[in-house]
């Protein structure tokens, strides 16, 4: 597919030689990001399975953006249900609609596994991360979530 600006956009499940750029597209301030990815391409890359999604959008044949969720049941009493905990995409090329591609293809995904429901957190102050779960059709759920210091 093209996008707005005429670039040639292709979903396409993430493979473990995607790994690096992952890592330099994340833009969290992840303590040891080497590990936590290691971790997340272990489980959701290497270990295919249906309820657990990491796709890549590739412009050009390079990758520029990544988004991972999966299906998650029963936590807190929900039945199964999607979440999408990771998303990013380059600078460069933000803006041209990857985003919500990569949201509308992973919705399909879920779609197929039968989830009807799709979830994230996100921080209130971050507001455009806000801003792409509100254009992506996000509005505030029936849980909330709590917390605590404990040191
Ligand atoms: C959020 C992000 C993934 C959006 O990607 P993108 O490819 O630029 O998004 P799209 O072009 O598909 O835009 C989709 C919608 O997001 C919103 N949006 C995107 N950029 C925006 C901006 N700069 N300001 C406000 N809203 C914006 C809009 O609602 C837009 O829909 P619209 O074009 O119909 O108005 C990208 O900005 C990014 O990677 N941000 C940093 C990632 C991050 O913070 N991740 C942490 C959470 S794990």
């Amino acid at each position: 597919m093209t996008s707005e600006t005429g670039k040639q956009i292709s979903i396409r499940n993430a493979v473990p030689g995607d790994m690096d750029i992952v890592i330099a597209l994340d833009v969290g301030q992840k303590e040891e990001k080497q590990a936590y990815w290691q971790g997340i391409f272990d489980h959701y890359v290497k270990r295919g399975r249906k309820d657990r999604i990491f796709l890549v959008a590739e412009v050009d044949a390079a990758v520029v953006g990544f988004i991972v969720g999966e299906v998650r049941a029963w936590e807190f009493g929900s039945p199964p249900c999607g979440w999408v905990f990771a998303l990013s995409v380059s600078p460069r090329f933000r803006e041209m609609g990857i985003g919500k591609r990569m949201f509308d293809e992973i919705c399909a995904c879920l779609k197929k596994i039968g989830v009807a429901t799709v979830r994230t957190m996100v921080d209130r102050e971050d507001r455009l991360i806000l801003s792409y779960f509100r254009g992506m059709g996000f509005r505030s759920g029936r849980y909330i979530e709590l917390e605590k210091q404990i040191v």
